[in-house]
């Protein structure tokens, strides 16, 4: 079968040619990031290949079908980008690649709460211009504190498992609580009295419309003073503008962010030679407690493998009957 496969970086390439050796697909490469200013690249490929900044909106799905694109293949777990409902009236199947490492998300945020506490960022820094003084670096003990995990799926579980091995109390919500987060250490509490006792809320959950700013100016407000807020999931579970209001009024006290509300036309690209395009973001660099990654907690060796295989997998599986291994399918309208 012939793949489009946009927002394709070296990395990619390499990991998905070494796992079409024996599928034999003819992968063609595209730097660009999908629109429907882009679809035309894919012209005369029945499949697309796309990443999580990838716009799959109503537009670009109509323009993709016109060009005979019959598969959508997700190099992601998360398909909150991608417009369902019109993938399924144009007949379009939508594959993804579920928990390809949760272990690796697990475990930056894990990073970036040890960071953000000890402050390693800013020592690695000083160290390297012989200043060894500890003022400003005075970190908490994770021990004993109580951490809030909302959203216990494959990312969560991990995230629990690591976080009762330091110790700590962990809170959890999830409308489906799972008897694995619970043999791992959770103790399930209505997210109201999560937020209102955790000293670290961290977010692990779906972007949708009922998770859509899900941390906002009232929730906010219920957390304890001087809270750490983690999200590695996706930016706008979190409203950025409530956010650093509470930055600015120290109701939030660390704020380790991997996703970005309006992440697309940053993340990915070294825009190092450009001007600031994004002043919100901006805002928040400006912020000594505020630690930002973009979007590298998947990025690991093992995942990178794993979404390979399992792309290839997918796109494989529909080129035999019709059915991708993991397909996504929109939920019925109520
Ligand atoms: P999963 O589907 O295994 O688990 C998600 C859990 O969230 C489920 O148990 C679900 O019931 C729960 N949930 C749904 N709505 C909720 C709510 N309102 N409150 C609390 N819990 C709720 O998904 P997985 O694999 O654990 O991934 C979680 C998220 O992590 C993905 O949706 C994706 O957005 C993000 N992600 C981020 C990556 C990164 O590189 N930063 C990489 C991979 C995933």
């Amino acid at each position: 079968m012939r793949v489009a496969t946009f927002s394709a970086k070296p990395y990619d390439e390499q990991s998905l040619r070494a796992a079409n050796d024996e599928a034999g697909h003819e992968m063609v490469f595209l730097e660009s990031r999908l629109s429907a200013k882009t679809a035309a690249l894919a012209a005369g490929c029945e499949a697309v290949c796309a990443f999580v900044n990838d716009d799959l909106g109503a537009e670009t799905l109509t323009a993709l079908t016109g060009h005979g694109v019959r598969l959508i293949a997700l190099r992601s777990a998360g398909f909150n980008h991608v417009d369902l409902v019109t993938a399924a009236r144009l007949g379009l199947t939508v594959a993804r690649v579920p928990g390809y490492s949760p272990h690796a998300v697990a475990e930056h945020c894990a990073g970036l709460i040890l960071t953000l506490n000890r402050k390693i960022h800013r020592a690695f820094n000083r160290v390297r211009e012989n200043n060894f003084s500890l003022t400003g670096l005075l970190g908490f003990d994770l021990y004993g504190k109580t951490v809030g995990v909302i959203g216990t799926g494959k990312i969560g579980v991990c995230f629990v498992r690591i976080m009762a091995g330091f110790g700590c109390r962990v809170l959890a919500t999830d409308p489906y609580p799972s008897e694995e987060a619970r043999r791992a250490g959770a103790e399930y509490v209505p997210l109201d009295t999560l937020l209102a006792e955790s000293h670290i809320v961290t977010l692990h959950c779906p972007l949708g419309p009922d998770t859509h700013h899900l941390i906002d100016r009232e929730r906010i407000a219920r957390m304890r003073d001087g809270v750490m807020l983690v999200n590695t999931s996706r930016g706008a579970l979190v409203d950025t503008a409530a956010v650093i209001q509470g930055l600015k009024s120290g109701k939030i006290g660390y704020l380790g962010l991997d996703v970005y509300e309006e992440e697309a036309d940053l993340f990915f690209e070294d825009l190092s030679d450009q001007l600031p395009r994004d002043e919100v973001f901006s805002r928040l660099l400006t912020f000594p407690n505020v630690l930002i990654t973009g979007h590298q907690a998947f990025f690991t060796a093992e995942a990178l493998h794993n979404i390979a295989t399992t792309t290839i997998s997918n796109i494989t599986a529909f080129e035999r009957d019709g059915t991708p291994l993991h397909e996504v399918i929109a939920e019925p309208v109520s």
